[in-house]
């Protein structure tokens, strides 16, 4: 993204600015953050991806306290009407991965890593919709297409939620600030910062969402995934065992070789290294990819990727550090050529034409290709 364009998105403050201001701190309201923008998607397409199976979507329709409704997708067409004039919204999940024009949204934030995006998500509301008043446990980048919608903020301890609420509401919420924001405004928010909007017009809004992982799901994850590594040979013995009058107890000769056994568990930086790759990219449950219907042979595959470059699918995520490549959750072991053109593939998310494409990178490209994790530049099947 050119200079001023970036310096235009984050209010006329670079992007290092902005991360020491701003990021995991406080609010920023940045009216024409992205001059005349239209969106990526308009209501009827929208309605239409939630209709689709593979497609996360869910309706909100506003309700007294605890009476809100909150349905989940995939719908059917007549859902929609049903739904009268006021009241409800429409939010659907990674569009990113279904949008084109959404995905390319995801350029004007690559100052960001892309080990912290979580997606795109948009939502239609008719006037009056609304999630309402809630936090998020991530960074989020409200920017508002067509329609108006009124953003209230505030900074509260008492996170507090409405009992028996389909959805989380917060209690009490007492907002501090409150801006209309119309086509190309934006709003951004750190984590846990009180917020509602509320559509004043039909309106759509695009949500740019940064995850952090908590600790408790990485530990557990991380603990999975040692379960599969650590190895140990061998097993308990007691040929010093003597007789007992209290059978049922659990000696303590057991658990302190045990005990020592569980200490000798180990696990180095690249070993969390090469598990964050892996956990990081790992796709959604939501997500498949599609693999070529008719696969061109590897050697027809190698001379259009050298002569027309090679673009990851929307839905692959890739990471990398050092030699190691990570692309969907797993780990591609790569010699130093290779996987210098591959961090340049995680880095842009393509690859331009040329005989590297061919000499070093043909035997994962093609493997990738024919899993549908990557596709060749042109139309080109
Ligand atoms: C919305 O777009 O209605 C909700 C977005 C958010 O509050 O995070
Ligand atoms: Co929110």
């Amino acid at each position: 993204m050119p200079r001023d364009s970036s310096r235009r998105l984050l209010g006329g403050a670079t992007p290092a600015q902005f991360l020491a201001r701003h990021w995991q701190k406080r609010p920023l309201l940045v009216r024409g953050a992205v001059p005349g923008f239209a969106g990526a998607i308009d209501a009827h397409e929208l309605m239409r991806l939630a209709c689709d199976e593979h497609v996360e979507s869910r309706i909100v329709v506003r309700g007294r306290r605890r009476n809100w409704q909150v349905l989940h997708g995939p719908f059917r067409p007549s859902a929609f009407r049903s739904l009268g004039e006021r009241g409800w919204t429409l939010l659907v999940q990674d569009l990113n991965h279904h949008v084109q024009a959404a995905h390319d949204l995801l350029r004007a934030f690559r100052f960001l890593p892309n080990a912290r995006l979580d997606d795109v998500m948009a939502s239609y509301a008719a006037p009056g919709g609304g999630v309402g008043p809630h936090v998020d446990s991530y960074d989020v980048f409200l920017l508002q297409g067509p329609g108006i919608r009124r953003w209230r903020i505030g900074r509260q301890r008492d996170l507090g939620l409405v009992q028996g609420a389909p959805l989380k509401l917060l209690r009490r919420f007492a907002p501090t600030q409150e801006w209309r924001l119309g086509p190309g405004d934006m709003l951004y928010l750190p984590p846990s910062y009180a917020h509602d909007g509320t559509a004043m017009t039909a309106c759509m809004t695009y949500s740019i969402g940064f995850r952090a992982p908590a600790w408790q799901e990485l530990t557990s994850q991380f603990l999975a995934w040692l379960q599969d590594r650590v190895k140990r040979e061998g097993l308990y013995t007691d040929p010093d065992l003597t007789p007992t009058h209290t059978p049922g107890r659990l000696g303590a000769g057991l658990i302190d070789r045990a005990a020592e056994q569980l200490a000798r568990i180990r696990w180095s930086r690249a070993d969390v290294s090469r598990f964050l790759g892996c956990y990081l990219t790992e796709p959604k449950p939501s997500v498949f990819f599609t693999p070529p219907a008719q696969a061109l042979g590897r050697s027809v595959f190698e001379r259009l990727a050298w002569r027309h470059g090679v673009a990851l699918d929307r839905k692959s995520r890739m990471l990398y550090n050092g030699r190691e490549i990570f692309l969907n959750g797993e780990l591609e072991p790569l010699d130093g050529t290779a996987a210098k053109h591959l961090r340049a593939l995680a880095d842009a998310g393509s690859l331009r034409p040329g005989p590297d494409l061919r000499v070093s990178l043909s035997e994962p490209l093609y493997a990738w290709y024919r899993a549908g994790f990557i596709h060749l530049v042109t139309g080109v099947p």
